[in-house]
């Protein structure tokens, strides 16, 4: 099995960490993004990986051939014409038996059962308001029948979760091939859901496959989401002389903490450096340094400094010293 993942988004919404980092590559409880979906994906069936890049991206290359321990091709996608563009770009690895996996949200399920058994599936989940996804529609039989891409009234609750196996992706192929060609696009984009789409109306019947978790990671308040919940499941034990660690909480090689308190939901990468400060619910990566600060719902960039300073006091009895928060409106 070809796996294919494509990375080529800009990240725009993680600014400014993406303006140094391609997304995928941005930690999160511990290890990047991609890595986190290299380990939901059942590696032992896949022959090669496929990441459809853009231009500035092949620092992603190295990192998931080195992780995955799988020869890993890219193909650059130069234009950001959309999802089914971007698949379209990788057309001569469409061949075969294909799992094409979205490079931006981390999922879990049981996705090698899916895998040994005989048909074509795609990923979905319930979720409130679909609005903002591909939305699949279910037959009685439990077959997927219809999909539309970020419909205004979706006709079920099923999202699409960037999940999709094809025994033989040629005919995906050709179904982008067309809608390029012809120029149809959805929101001015070339969708890979107006691909899939098309095929159903040719009697494609994949079935759903229901995910147990999804996590987002497009915004910093996601990724920080996301960090707390992978940290609850994954908590390791700390014991640090001159540190209050509160978990979960991940703490990398290398790091020196002194006279802090940390967690919990807190990352900190190798080679960081905390000094009497306070860090909850927040990413440090590798080789920051933060010395006496509070610091919470916070994501600080490698080797980022940040310094805050102590006071001396000398105040009588019911006197009263208040320091108001940073917000000028109050
Ligand atoms: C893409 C797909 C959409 C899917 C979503 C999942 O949308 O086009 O069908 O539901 O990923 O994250 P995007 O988030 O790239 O707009």
């Amino acid at each position: 099995m070809r796996l294919l993942i494509p990375v080529a988004g800009r990240g725009t919404r993680l600014r400014p960490h993406t303006l140094l980092h391609p997304k995928p590559l941005l930690n999160v409880a511990g290890k990047p993004i991609i890595a986190h979906i290299l380990d939901g994906i059942p590696l032992q069936y896949v022959d090669d990986i496929t990441l459809i890049i853009n231009p500035d991206g092949d620092r992603i290359r190295e990192f998931v051939e080195e992780y995955s321990g799988k020869k890993t091709h890219v193909v650059v996608q130069d234009k950001p014409l959309g999802l089914g563009h971007a698949i379209y770009t990788a057309s001569e690895f469409l061949k075969g038996e294909v799992l094409i996996v979205l490079g931006d949200t981390i999922i879990e399920g049981n996705i090698a059962k899916y895998v040994e058994g005989k048909g074509d599936f795609l990923g979905v989940k319930e979720v409130k308001d679909p609005r903002r996804f591909g939305v699949a529609m279910l037959d009685r039989e439990g077959f997927i029948f219809d999909l539309e891409e970020k419909p205004e009234k979706p006709r079920s609750n099923f999202a699409l979760v960037g999940l999709y196996y094809l025994k033989n992706a040629e005919k995906l192929q050709k179904s982008l091939q067309y809608i390029i060609e012809n120029d149809i696009r959805t929101r001015d984009e070339y969708q890979l859901t107006d691909a899939l789409r098309a095929l159903l109306k040719d009697g494609w019947r994949p079935k759903p496959l229901f995910i147990d978790g999804w996590y987002d990671c497009g915004k910093i308040d996601a990724l920080l989401e996301t960090n707390r919940v992978l940290l609850l499941r994954n908590a390791n034990n700390y014991d640090l002389p001159t540190a209050l660690i509160i978990p979960p909480v991940y703490i990398g090689q290398n790091v020196q903490i002194e006279y802090s308190i940390i967690g919990p939901y807190v990352t900190i990468d190798d080679d960081a450096k905390v000094k009497e400060s306070i860090i909850k619910n927040a990413i440090v990566n590798a080789g920051a340094y933060i010395e006496n600060f509070i610091l919470e719902g916070s994501l600080i960039g490698k080797n980022a400094v940040i310094k805050g300073n102590t006071r001396r006091v000398n105040i009588a009895d019911y006197s009263e010293f208040i320091m108001k928060g940073g917000d000028s409106s109050k």
